[in-house]
């Protein structure tokens, strides 16, 4: 039987550890500020938004929300990010994903200043982490790493496969456990055998959004599963992309869904926005 990564308790203790250096920051006169702009009414944006927003308030950061109309037009968009940007109360910028059809994501993103970028979606940023020199690890493939840490099992020369290949997720995720020295495989929907590719994997990160896609028979045994998954099963329930109950017989270590990956996601989010207050404060701290 796996033993179960809790990402709810790994996430509470880097928490407290965050909120102690928020403290610090603010003996110095710094209060890390995050600007959470959603445009249109998709609920479950508004979830992730609340949770944000919520998760900032918990550790003592300033933040702001800039709820849109769904006919918003991408002049009036960049307008908003261009203010936030001069902002000094605001160091952190990120647009929630996805946006209303008529709004262009890549030039939104284009517009947050990178250093203010994040959730490392800006091209300089996504540039930092193919050559190992960044300042802003993308929040979800950030939060596995440490998920994967938690183990105590090091990811060098381990296989490695990453199930989907988003530019918010796979693309990322692969490269980080890449600079880790793991031997990487991107598995995705034209990728043939995926079977026998997943059961050769020590780690295998799913992120393709298909209620119970991993079944027990793609898996090695001892094998670290990490579930990235938000999805609904047939009856409603959420689930992640792992079958938990028949791959947890196999695995020796599994996240589940929810309480894995999901709460690391926003810790990690909290992090950049702390990082991103010192860089800009830099004048502060020494
Ligand atoms: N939508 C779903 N996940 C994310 C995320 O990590 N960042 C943003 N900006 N939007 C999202």
């Amino acid at each position: 039987m796996a033993n179960i990564i809790n990402g709810k308790e790994i996430s509470k203790r880097i928490r407290q550890q965050l909120s102690e250096e928020v403290a610090e920051l603010k003996s110095l006169d710094i209060t890390p500020g995050l600007a959470v702009i959603i445009v249109g009414e998709d609920p479950a944006s508004k979830i992730y938004v609340r949770n944000k927003k919520l998760a900032c308030e918990e550790i003592g950061l300033f933040s702001a929300e800039f709820s849109l109309p769904a006919n918003t037009t991408q002049s009036e968009l960049i307008d908003l990010i261009e203010v936030l940007n001069q902002d000094p109360q605001i160091n952190g910028i990120l647009v929630q994903s996805p946006l209303p059809a008529g709004l262009d994501e890549a030039i939104v993103v284009h517009t947050i200043l990178p250093e203010k970028d994040v959730d490392a979606f800006h091209e300089q940023n996504v540039g930092k982490i193919m050559i190992g020199n960044f300042a802003f690890l993308p929040c979800t493939p950030a939060g596995v790493i440490e998920l994967i840490h938690s183990t105590g099992i090091s990811i060098a020369g381990k296989n490695c496969v990453v199930l989907g290949r988003s530019n918010i997720v796979g693309k990322p995720m692969s490269m980080l456990l890449l600079h880790e020295n793991g031997t990487v495989t991107i598995c995705h929907s034209q990728t043939k055998n995926m079977t026998e590719i997943c059961k050769k994997a020590d780690i295998l990160v799913s992120a393709i959004g298909k209620p119970k896609f991993v079944t027990a028979d793609m898996i090695q045994e001892g094998a670290i599963v990490i579930d990235v998954g938000m999805n609904h099963d047939e009856n409603g329930k959420l689930c992640g992309d792992v079958d938990f109950e028949a791959v947890e017989k196999i695995a020796s270590y599994i996240t589940p869904v929810p309480g894995g990956v999901g709460p690391m996601t926003i810790t990690m989010l909290l992090k950049n926005t702390i990082t991103a207050a010192k860089m800009q404060n830099q004048r502060k701290l020494f």
